[in-house]
């Protein structure tokens, strides 16, 4: 009996080659926001078209970071995708802000015509799309908006290290954009995130949030002991070793995203010739870097979604639902906005197993059982 074929894969994600720069950070004496740090922090940005880095503990942080340097706070309308992880939501409430949620198209980003009808009713200080499985959400109509209801866009990146739209960088098309390195997204540091940024305040901004709010880097308290804090701050820091690890991963990135875009157009061409399963995804202007590939259980399939799921479960094929819409989770019963179409899409939805490196057969058993199913 052949073993379970996983939704990710993370052995082997984070090579042999963070070895040795890991030895160097233990050695070196400085194992938080240093200069492994500083160095990913400039490599990031300038691999995604902005001028600044600020790495931090993970995305959550980053978003929160991004929205509060943008001025979010009490009384704020932010709207957010109805299709996310509850992080993009979350940290609006962190912030004393309303979520208000935006219906999404039919591959899961947000619809900029919802999203235009909302701005209108609302008034609204921030806009956090969502480039959602790795696929860049319409940025230049959403910047349009923005910019028309002078409202802060800032982009959740936790799906699309390395993607582009329009050959310009996912991340760099709002006031700030923030990158997940959790374990099994594109790239890891293990947990981790990173804000990029072209504006310097914001950046630093960030940057004090992250550390407190002290008035002073670690490495200047090393020269002069005092400081002062004259805001709330958190701890949001990234340490040497993940900053090591990251550096890495940011090396491998372009091989992993290409890894993973085999997979997906092996995916791709399979699924045309399976009734009932479709896969709504890319444009020819948008890279799509897959970090999960999602098929969608149409009406006039015989099974429906948890049907498929339960089927595919029994043949040994882990799949998942990302993600539950945000009106369907507890705590944002009451929320307000737009989400039919998200009800929709939420109940058609499959993620199949995705990782860079898997192979041929272990793509074959998972396209055999869906055509099965
Ligand atoms: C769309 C989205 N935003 C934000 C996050 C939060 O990322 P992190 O776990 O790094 O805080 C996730 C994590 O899965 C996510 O999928």
């Amino acid at each position: 009996m052949s073993s379970r074929v996983p939704l990710y894969k993370v052995e082997n994600v984070i090579g042999d080659e963070v070895l040795e720069p890991i030895g160097e950070v233990l050695q070196s004496g400085w194992l938080t926001l240093g200069p492994w740090t500083e160095k990913f922090e400039k490599r990031f940005a300038a691999r995604h078209d902005a001028a600044h880095g600020v790495a931090v503990n993970s995305c959550t942080s980053a978003l929160y970071a991004s929205l509060r340097a943008g001025g979010i706070g009490p009384g704020d309308n932010v709207i957010v995708p109805a299709i996310t992880f509850a992080a993009t939501a979350n940290v609006v409430r962190h912030l004393g802000a309303e979520v208000i949620v935006c219906d999404v198209k039919d591959n899961g980003n947000i619809d900029p015509a919802v999203l235009g009808d909302l701005l209108e009713r609302y008034d609204v200080s921030a806009i956090v799309p969502v480039h959602l499985y790795g696929l860049p959400c319409d940025m230049h109509e959403i910047v349009a908006l923005a910019r028309e209801h002078d409202a802060t866009v800032i982009e959740d990146c936790a799906h699309v290290p390395g993607a582009e739209f329009d050959g310009k960088a996912a991340g760099s098309f709002g006031k700030a954009g923030c990158f997940s390195f959790y374990a099994t997204k594109n790239m890891t540091t293990g947990e981790g995130g990173m804000i990029v940024t072209d504006d310097e305040e914001v950046a630093n901004e960030a940057k004090r949030i992250r550390n407190h709010y002290q008035t002073k880097s670690p490495a200047e308290k090393r020269e002069t002991w005092g400081y002062d804090v004259d805001g709330i701050g958190l701890n949001f820091r990234m340490s040497e070793i993940e900053a090591a690890i990251g550096l890495g991963q940011l090396d491998r990135l372009e091989s992993m995203n290409e890894s993973r875009r085999t997979v997906a157009n092996a995916y791709i061409d399979a699924i045309e010739e399976i009734p009932g399963i479709t896969w709504n995804g890319g444009t020819p202007e948008k890279t799509h870097v897959f970090h999960l590939f999602v098929v969608q259980v149409l009406e006039d399939h015989p099974l429906d979604r948890d049907q498929v799921y339960d089927r595919l479960s029994d043949a040994g094929i882990t799949t998942g639902v990302h993600y539950p819409p945000i009106p369907a989770l507890s705590s944002y019963s009451a929320v307000e906005g737009e989400y039919g179409n998200a009800e929709r899409f939420a109940e058609r939805i499959l993620s199949v197993p995705m990782y860079p490196d898997m192979s041929e057969d272990t793509q074959q058993r998972v396209v055999q059982a869906l055509e099965a199913v």
